[in-house]
């Protein structure tokens, strides 16, 4: 079977741009000439992890996790090295010849393979029916609510007809009886019951677009059922875990900057035909601390827009607590009089629905208006309760111009002066959020490290911007006294028998422990000067070279404190006059 050489492993890297690939999984931000992101390896509140397209690296300067494409991706994914080169190579279109992966798909959990493809089958045959004179009632439902061919494929909605029609096919694709039920599709009894009867289908995924599970509406008045009907969780369907559209929309959320939060989705679907994309619908469940970690990897900026109802803003005013603690900026769309997002477009139209996402309003007006909706401006009590609460608000803002704004705005409302409002802010203690623990940063540690410590890290550096620097240590040190330092250079000298110029990205495919992989990236994120002459180099060789001098005294000392023999001793006390007149 052939390997992959080294040449086509740099030559599958060199075909992407990190930034892409890193893109793809989470927003970045260009800062200078790098791009940064919040570090998806550690607990992250403010972008820490740095891209470079310079030196197509990342890396996190707080956990220091770092690499190249194929580190990213193998961490990120939980996927192999093998994995990341060929899901690279297709990025890239690099073509792999007749190179055959040993590792195939070892990320395919084949106990659940089962259930994902009879949701796929069930899928095309909920779609079929659609299509067939069984479902022309349900069609002319879906025109009513003006759900055109487009969007009915674009959303692949389907119909479940009155028949049990699932276990039989099921059964002919080879599937047993009791996978079908548990499916949750069909339901355990002599002729298996579909679940789904008479309604209409809309499929739900996972993150990665798979169907796991569907939600079934009913469409004629004289039907007495719930409105919609959700599979039950089953092994691939959680529902804590599912966001309706989620796997849709990663290239939206990148060009918007933002996720939409919505309830039903036919609100997605509603806000789809005005054009706005990167949505995602809880339908009707609480925010759980999975979906926000889903929604983490998309973006930290966050639309919030239940339905305009009672029951929507108790929600939303729940959420806004979680996203907040959670990092997120947030801010909230209310849809007036009460309605949701698909019948204010019903109602008003698209451009009033683009109108109304195009100004979303703040997480702390929301809740000034929120809480004043809620008290009786005439009563006293009410009025200074209501002044209390929001002070608390306001004086969680990290921002004293918004602070000035909202205490401006709570004036108003509450009917107490400006002067009262800072006196009562004054007087609580104020119980921040705990500030997170930031470790030190790379440099910061710098300043610790010693001379000669210094001296082998800037000898590496150097080392890695030419060979010639690296020939020259070869000749004149060939040793280093830290043990991964010295473990970074034989790999340096080692790559320079083979190519002319050295990248770093290259250089840590070939290295699979992850402290040398760590301690090189370290390294090459310096910003050490342009050398002018060979003199530093020199310098620096002198010092290593001085290093290793006291290490062997010492080493000779010690040998010699226990030697008994004086013949030994002798030699040993030669060894160290002579070391020590060596320049
Ligand atoms: P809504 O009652 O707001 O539905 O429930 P909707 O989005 O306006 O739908 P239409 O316009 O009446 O068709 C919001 C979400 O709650 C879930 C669904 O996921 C829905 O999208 N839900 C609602 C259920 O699971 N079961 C129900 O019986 C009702
Ligand atoms: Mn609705």
């Amino acid at each position: 079977m052939p390997r992959l050489s080294n040449e086509k492993i740099n030559e599958i890297r060199q075909s992407v741009d990190i930034v892409d690939v890193i893109g793809n999984y989470l927003p970045l931000e260009r800062r200078g000439r790098n791009y940064l992101a919040r570090c998806p390896f550690h607990n992250d509140d403010h972008p820490s992890m740095s891209v470079s397209p310079e030196k197509q690296i990342y890396r996190c300067f707080v956990c220091s996790h770092g690499g190249n494409v194929f580190t990213f991706l193998q961490d990120y994914l939980k996927i192999s090295f093998m994995e990341a080169v060929k899901m690279v190579a297709q990025m890239g279109n690099v073509d792999l010849g007749d190179f055959t992966f040993y590792e195939e798909k070892p990320h395919v959990n084949q106990e659940l393979e089962p259930y994902y493809l009879m949701h796929e089958e069930a899928n095309r045959i909920y779609k079929h029916y659609l299509t067939t004179k069984l479902a022309l009632e349900a069609n002319s439902y879906l025109s009513q609510r003006h759900l055109s061919k487009d969007i009915i494929d674009y959303f692949e909605i389907g119909y479940a007809p009155e028949q049990n029609i699932l276990l039989k096919a099921f059964e002919k694709s080879g599937f047993s009886r009791m996978q079908a039920y548990e499916s949750g599709l069909v339901i355990e009894s002599e002729v298996g019951y579909d679940r789904y009867s008479n309604r209409i289908m809309f499929p739900l995924h996972n993150s990665e677009g798979r169907v796991v599970g569907f939600s079934g509406r009913i469409y004629q008045k004289n039907q007495k059922e719930s409105k919609y009907m959700n599979s039950p969780e089953s092994k691939i369907f959680i529902k804590g875990e599912t966001l309706y559209n989620y796997h849709r929309i990663k290239n939206d959320v990148r060009n918007e900057g933002k996720v939409i939060i919505l309830e039903g989705f036919m609100d997605v679907i509603a806000l789809y035909k005005a054009g706005i994309k990167n949505t995602v619908a809880i339908m009707g469940t609480a925010l759980t601390s999975q979906h926000l970690k889903m929604l983490k990897r998309l973006s930290n900026d966050i639309v919030l827009c239940l339905d305009g109802d009672q029951a929507g803003k108790n929600a939303m005013i729940k959420c806004v607590d979680a996203l907040n603690n959670e990092g997120f900026h947030t801010s909230i769309v209310v849809i007036p009089d009460a309605m949701d997002p698909d019948e204010f477009l019903e109602a008003k139209g698209k451009d009033e629905l683009i109108a109304l996402f195009k100004n979303p309003i703040s997480a702390v007006d929301f809740k000034l208006n929120y809480y004043y909706e809620r008290i009786n401006v005439d009563n006293y009590e009410d009025r200074k309760n209501y002044l209390e609460s929001m002070v608390k608000v306001i004086m969680q803002l990290d921002d004293i111009v918004d602070q000035d704004y909202y205490i401006g705005q709570l004036e108003k409302k509450s009917g107490f002066s400006k002067e009262t409002i800072h006196h009562l802010m004054s007087q609580q203690t104020l119980v921040k959020k705990p500030i997170p623990f930031r470790p030190v940063t790379y440099d910061h540690v710098s300043r610790l490290i010693d001379k000669y410590q210094k001296a082998e890290r800037d000898l590496l550096y150097y080392m890695m911007q030419d060979k010639k620097y690296a020939m020259e240590y070869e000749a004149k040190a060939g040793y280093m006294y830290d043990k991964v330092n010295r473990l970074i250079a034989s790999y340096i000298i080692d790559y320079y028998r083979q190519y002319v110029i050295l990248e770093v990205a290259d250089l840590i495919n070939m290295i699979d422990d992850q402290d040398i992989v760590k301690r090189i990236l370290e390294i090459s994120s310096l910003h050490l000067p342009q050398l002018e002459s060979n003199q530093a180099i020199d310098d620096y060789i002198k010092i290593i070279q001085e290093k290793l001098k006291i290490e062997r005294i010492k080493q000779l000392e010690q040998e010699l404190s226990q030697t008994y023999d004086p013949r030994q001793q002798a030699k040993i006390l030669q060894e160290i006059i002579e070391s020590k007149d060596k320049e």
